[in-house]
């Protein structure tokens, strides 16, 4: 499964085809926030790293975004998600596995606020519950391996 790096901020949106990959990895984070109605604004000031699997018809089919604090050796998972109908294939165990190689030489682990529902796709990836965060969330952490 090939990963791609995928860069958010960057605003040459000129070919439909760019403007449909952000549209894209836009409504997955939607997904990941559980909400399909967040303002795409709100990404575009974000910050971090953005990787993207497509599925056979070449569309963006799953992204992970993560955030690395160097300075205090942790890394966080902003958002993960992957398309309704291209789930249960690996493609977040891929993008997920990626992230964590991305980020292991600068941070010793790596923490993410996790809703309940995708709490045990995060403990097959090593993540355990640090607590609850929210009514609806747990904060899931992991130390990385070197
Ligand atoms: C959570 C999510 C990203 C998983 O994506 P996916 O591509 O289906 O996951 P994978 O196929 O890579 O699954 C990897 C492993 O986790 C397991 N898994 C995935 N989702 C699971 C779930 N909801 N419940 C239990 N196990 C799950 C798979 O069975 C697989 O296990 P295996 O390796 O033993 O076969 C996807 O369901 C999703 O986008 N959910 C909505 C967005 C979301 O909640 N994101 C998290 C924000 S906190």
């Amino acid at each position: 499964m090939l990963v791609e790096n995928f860069c958010l901020t960057e605003m040459d949106q000129e070919s439909a085809a760019r403007r449909a990959d952000v549209a894209q990895v836009l409504r997955l984070c939607g997904i990941a926030a559980g909400s399909e109605a967040l303002a795409p604004e709100r990404f575009y000031m974000d910050y971090g790293e953005y990787r993207v699997v497509r599925g056979p018809d070449s569309e963006i089919a799953g992204m992970v975004h993560y955030d690395v604090f160097s300075e205090r050796r942790c890394a966080k998972i902003e958002d993960i998600a992957v398309d309704e109908d291209a789930r249960y294939r690996g493609i977040a165990r891929t993008l997920m596995t990626t992230a964590l190689e991305g980020m292991t030489s600068q941070a010793d682990i790596v923490l993410a606020s996790v809703w309940h529902d995708a709490a045990p796709f995060y403990q097959k990836m090593g993540f355990t519950v640090e607590r609850e965060a929210t009514e609806r969330s747990v904060l899931m952490a992991k130390v990385l391996d070197k």
